[in-house]
């Protein structure tokens, strides 16, 4: 059943393929648009990651420069001398290093380095991170600096007032930030013998913040959101996937429809068109050898049989008109309208003109009112007029006829509207009359084929438009129609 369909729709795989493409350059934009969102969250976690860690080395470096300035700003500090605070050998040159109280107790002068590094060897666990206190020439052996503290020593004599830097210390990753130390007049008491004048580079302090916890955390949080990421990507996908699967099923079956009801109004229209003509031939003959009796034996064979031949030619003479409208009305819409501009006041003129007798003889009074410029093929705008105004002029009430045709532009139609002073129609009546073969059954009396505003119908909808009535019995009747500005 489906080979047979697309064998017979070329184009059907063309836009089932093509509807596929849409879709997984959807799919692809997509899955784009959350990579593009998912490294910018890495590249911020990053970031962030990085800050946190040297907020952490600030606030350390700030702490211990703090107090390694309280204890310089003192001169150093005197505390009692105890086998874990022996006298510094450094400061063997300062003269009152050791002294006692006057009650005999001793004390030793205590230096700011010396201080932080009991503070660090006593209290490692609460001081947290270690700084290092050290310079290119270094007063106490053990203070050197490592290989990547004395660049940045070097750089210090060059102004820098600040390094930091991402690397490894005994195959750790640690975050380093080191400060330089200036000498002040403070320090020159116990570094003025090494020949430093204040406002030179007296060494530095570097501290290092561990990254491995951290890393530790970047990496839960960036597994998080990676995965949060991929589910709102699959839902996402999925979710379009089936979607489009759905429309592209959807869009199938409506083709299929559209095609077999494509197929059934081409089957139709041909039928209409076979069949009439067909019968045209035959009738033909019946309504040459009727008129052939008349002209022959009228008056010859007795009233009945007058009557009867005056029945089967009025008879014939109506097929033949109702076939000739039959095939009109099905030929309409076989091609799509043409908008051409066209002047319906001309048009309202030309239908005025060529129901002139039927005008004359009932003594009618046809109006024109403003008639504007409308898209639409002249013969059918024709067709419109003249169905509604022979209409107008048959359902005429005891008094003339008046008719008013006149068509106003509104927002996005023209508006036509027809109105006459006849008999009305019931209400109940309003919707049948515009169906084929809708004429209410008084066909002795107003005769007609019973297309006309079914014909009307067609045509007005060919062009997007509608067609209504305002009407009651017996008090005139108003036909409406538009027709869209623009047609879709
Ligand atoms: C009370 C004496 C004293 C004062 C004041 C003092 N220092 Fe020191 N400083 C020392 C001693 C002693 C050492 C070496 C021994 C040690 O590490 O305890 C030292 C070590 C240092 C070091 C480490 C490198 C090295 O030479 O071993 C630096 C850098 C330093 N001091 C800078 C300063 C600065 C800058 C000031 C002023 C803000 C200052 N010091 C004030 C006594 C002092």
């Amino acid at each position: 059943m489906n080979n047979r369909i697309e064998a017979e729709l070329p184009d059907s795989q063309g836009r089932r393929t093509r509807i596929r493409h849409y879709l997984w350059g959807l799919v692809l934009s997509w899955s784009l648009l959350l990579a593009g969102l998912l490294s910018w969250d890495f590249i911020s976690i990053q970031s962030n990651t990085e800050e946190l860690a040297l907020k952490e080395a600030r606030a350390n470096f700030n702490k211990d420069q703090a107090f390694r300035h309280w204890a310089a700003g003192h001169g150093g500090v005197y505390v009692p001398t105890t086998e874990s605070t022996p006298p510094n050998p450094h400061l063997a040159h300062i003269p009152e290093r050791d002294i006692r109280t006057p009650s005999g107790k001793a004390l030793t002068l205590m230096n700011p380095a010396y201080i932080v590094r009991q503070f660090n060897e006593e209290y490692a666990e609460w001081f947290g991170v270690q700084g290092h206190i050290t310079s290119t020439r270094v007063l106490r052996p053990g203070n050197e600096p490592d290989p990547w503290e004395r660049l940045a020593l070097e750089s210090f004599e060059r102004g820098e007032k600040e390094v930091v830097a991402f690397s490894e210390i005994g195959g750790e990753p640690y975050l380093r930030l080191m400060q330089p130390m200036i000498t002040k007049k403070r320090c020159l008491k116990c570094h003025g013998f090494q020949g430093y004048q204040v406002g030179d580079v007296r060494g530095g302090v570097s501290v290092s913040v561990p990254l491995a916890a951290y890393q530790e955390q970047r990496k839960r949080t960036m597994l998080r959101d990676g995965l949060s990421f991929g589910v709102v990507w699959l839902l996402g996908s999925v979710g379009m996937l089936v979607a489009g699967r759905r429309l592209e099923r959807d869009e199938m079956q409506r083709r299929e429809a559209e095609r077999l009801l494509r197929r059934a109004n081409e089957d139709l229209d041909q039928y209409a068109q076979v069949a009439s003509h067909q019968l045209q031939e035959p009738l033909r003959l019946i309504a040459s050898y009727t008129q052939l009796l008349r002209q022959r034996y009228q008056h010859r064979l007795g009233q009945d049989a007058d009557d009867y031949i005056r029945y089967a030619v009025g008879g014939t003479v109506r097929m033949q008109q109702l076939i000739e409208d039959l095939l009109h009305y099905s030929r309409l819409g076989s091609e799509p309208p043409r908008l051409l501009p066209t002047d319906s006041r001309l048009v309202a003129d030309q239908v005025r003109d060529g129901l002139e007798g039927e005008i004359g003889e009932k003594g009618a009074e046809v109006e024109l009112g403003p008639m504007p410029i409308v898209p639409i093929e002249s013969q059918h705008l024709a067709i419109l007029i003249r169905h509604l105004l022979e209409n107008a002029l048959k359902f005429h009430a005891e008094q003339p006829p008046k008719i008013r045709i006149e068509c106003r532009r509104e927002k996005d139609a023209f508006h036509f509207t027809v109105t006459d002073n006849g008999i009305g129609i019931d209400p109940a009546h309003h919707q049948r009359i515009f169906k084929l073969f809708g004429q209410l059954r008084r066909e002795e009396e107003f005769p007609g084929t019973g297309i006309g505003l079914a014909h009307c119908k067609k045509l007005v909808e060919l062009y997007g438009g509608r067609i209504w009535l305002e009407s009651s019995l017996g008090a005139g009747a108003v036909f409406h129609f538009t027709l869209p500005t623009v047609v879709a």
